[in-house]
């Protein structure tokens, strides 16, 4: 017997009133996904946008800590309502996880993070980030199965390594006809071309993190709200 599956059918209505979803992509540990999808979501918030952010990270999540959201957690009204922090829609696993790490492998995580999309309510959002966890697995293939509107924005920094692996991880999602920006330098020490935005290594960055009022005024943030003017340029809000 065939047992359908529901779920992606909801899923579609669930981001139906979202207008531009972007993935914040690194194939590398450590690059500063978490960093640029926060700094991200609070600059464009900052212009005035309606803004979600969802840390698809289940097992490594972080930006609750990045943005310090205390203790919030989402109302139930027919699904899940992300609880505004710092004025952004937020979503992450670490909700329902009392900070721990969540041990998920395989099956069981694309299968929470189904259960996360079918479940939560963004209602109107003009862009949603969604903060990737390192690499091409699991919850990569669950945002191209079935998000195919998503936006990619790689990051990376620049070890060449990085730049390597990059680029032979984007052709999947090429292949499978997502649009893929150029990627971000992130912890730039020199100016250079061919990037669609650069981040400068900023010293005090990761000390503001836990404190929004601290984060916006430093230069990462400055960086990065430059950023959220070209992805503003780029999806024509
Ligand atoms: N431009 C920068 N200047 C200085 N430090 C930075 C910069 N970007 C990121 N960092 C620091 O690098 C570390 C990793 O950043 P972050 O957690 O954002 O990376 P990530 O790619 O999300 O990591 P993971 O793969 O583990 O999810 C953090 O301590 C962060 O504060
Ligand atoms: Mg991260």
């Amino acid at each position: 017997m065939n047992i359908i599956d529901p779920r992606p059918s909801v899923i579609s209505q669930r981001f139906s009133q979202v207008k531009n979803i972007i993935a914040v992509t690194g194939f590398k540990g450590g690059v500063g996904k978490s960093g640029v999808s926060c700094a991200l979501a609070l600059a464009l918030t900052e212009k005035g946008f309606k803004t979600g952010l969802f840390d698809l990270d289940f097992s490594g999540a972080s930006d609750h800590l990045i943005l310090g959201s205390g203790k919030v957690f989402p109302r139930e009204e027919k699904g899940l309502l992300p609880p505004y922090v710092h004025g952004i829609k937020f979503m992450t696993a670490s909700y329902f996880s009392s900070d721990k790490a969540i041990a998920l492998r395989g099956s069981s995580v694309s299968s929470a993070i189904k259960e996360l999309f079918t479940v939560t309510i963004w209602g109107e959002l003009d862009y949603l980030i969604f903060d990737m966890p390192p690499g091409v697995g699991d919850a990569a293939f669950e945002v191209m199965n079935l998000i195919p509107s998503a936006i990619i924005l790689p990051v990376q920094t620049p070890c060449s390594l990085s730049a390597k692996v990059m680029e032979r991880s984007l052709e999947i999602y090429k292949e499978g006809k997502f649009k893929v920006l150029k990627t971000v330098q992130n912890m730039a020490v020199s100016k250079e071309k061919g990037f669609y935005h650069q981040i400068f290594y900023d010293k005090k960055w990761p000390k503001a993190a836990g404190k929004a009022d601290k984060l916006i005024k430093t230069s990462f943030y400055a960086d990065t709200f430059g950023l959220a003017g070209k992805l503003v340029k780029e999806s024509s809000l």
